[in-house]
């Protein structure tokens, strides 16, 4: 008969070797009901696994003898030099990772050189984060239903240094993400937000799906476009609009003057059954021609990942989850190593392509993986 003690030995922590090493650490690591608020997406997860597996239909096209005896992986957003073709995304609440949240956040961007993204639902306040480091910082945040809120928020995040806004146009109503329903989650406490705040975010999100997890009772269901014409008139930073995933929204930043679009389903984490980002990317990018930066988020896990979105139209990428299985690795230390990882894995996939700059990687790099007979 097994020894029912001999159960409960700890799986020993192994040294991770590449990000899908750091999520099971952090599985082990984080408290059961975070790790799921962190890993789930919308219902039926469907978006969630394409997002992922969608690399996999994109074969890379190598080409030898291209003279490079090193790689440059630096690259500039809205005119800003970064040294690695990828960002932090914005994310809620980094104190579920590690207690240092995202000052910890801040000082490995900050070391790998590239930008920070900031979210206003941050477990730390807006200003602390800009005083911890130097580095390049966007701001998200929303079109509140309050707009002397968002201005609010705009204003701190100009006074504070911020380089960009960043605002999320997919997040206007609450998502039905099942594990936090039956984990019965709850979120835990915001930093830029007051009391009466957060109490009227409680008393708007009446839905169960909205119980306890979500910011959406801020949000209001009802902006449109005339909004990003109001927001230019309040703010000289450059504006990024992030959730888009259509060639006809992407055309829409254009005509109304946005700097940068993020090509996003928000992690598969608010609508499902949508289409992966990589494989809008190439309508989006199309549609936003010269006029406005392009990027992308979702499911970027691989150096080869990074590479693909690149050729087919992204200037970097941003990824979000692995922030919180770097920081809980290890705090600061723990996300620097794993974007040490990430850095070496698309440096080797530049050299093995012929690619020795990211000007230099384009859409002959990829081509769809077809089906083994
Ligand atoms: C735990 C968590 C919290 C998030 N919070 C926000 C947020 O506050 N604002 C936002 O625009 N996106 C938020 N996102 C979405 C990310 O910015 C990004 O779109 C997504 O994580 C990218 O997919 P990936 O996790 O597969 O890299 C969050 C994502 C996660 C995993």
């Amino acid at each position: 008969m097994a020894d029912p003690e001999a159960e409960r030995v700890p799986v020993p922590l192994v040294e991770p070797i590449n990000l899908f090493d750091f999520e099971l650490l952090a599985e082990q690591q984080m408290a059961h009901n975070e790790f799921d608020y962190v890993a789930g997406g919308a219902t039926d997860e469907l978006t969630l696994r394409r997002t992922r597996s969608a690399y996999e239909h994109l074969a890379l096209r190598p080409r030898v003898l291209a003279g490079n005896a090193a790689a440059d992986l630096s690259t500039t957003v809205l005119g800003q030099r970064i040294e690695v073709p990828f960002m932090l995304a914005p994310s809620g609440g980094h104190k579920r990772a590690h207690p240092d949240a995202e000052l910890a956040t801040a000082r490995a961007a900050a070391h790998m050189g590239t930008v920070m993204g900031l979210t206003a639902n941050s477990s730390v306040p807006i200003e602390d984060v800009a005083a911890e480091t130097d580095g390049p910082k966007w701001f998200q945040t929303y079109f509140y239903r309050d707009r002397e809120l968002t201005l609010e928020m705009v204003k701190r995040a100009e006074q504070a240094g911020f380089k960009a806004i960043i605002l999320t146009l997919d997040a206007h109503w609450p998502s039905k993400r099942e594990r936090n329903i039956r984990n019965k989650y709850k979120r835990g406490a915001r930093a830029n937000y007051t009391p009466a705040q957060e109490a009227q975010a409680a008393a708007n999100s009446k839905s169960m799906f909205d119980s306890g997890q979500s910011s959406r009772g801020l949000n209001d269901p009802a902006a449109s476009w005339a909004d990003i014409e109001w927001l230019k008139t309040a703010t000289d930073l450059p504006i990024v609009c992030k959730g888009i995933m259509t060639g006809e929204d992407a055309s829409l930043c254009a005509e109304n003057g946005v700097d940068g679009l993020i090509v996003s389903n928000h992690g598969a984490r608010n609508l499902d059954t949508t289409l992966s980002t990589i494989e809008v990317l190439p309508e989006v990018a199309a549609a936003a021609g010269e006029r406005v930066e392009v990027y992308l988020d979702g499911g970027i896990r691989r150096g080869t990942d990074v590479v693909k979105a690149i050729a087919l139209g992204a200037k970097g990428v941003f990824f979000g989850r692995p922030i919180f299985w770097g920081l809980s690795y290890g705090g600061s230390d723990g996300l620097i190593k794993l974007m040490e990882i990430l850095r070496d894995e698309v440096e080797s996939t530049m050299m093995l392509t012929g690619r020795g700059s990211i000007e230099a990687i384009d859409a002959s790099l990829v081509t769809p993986m077809p089906a083994l007979a």
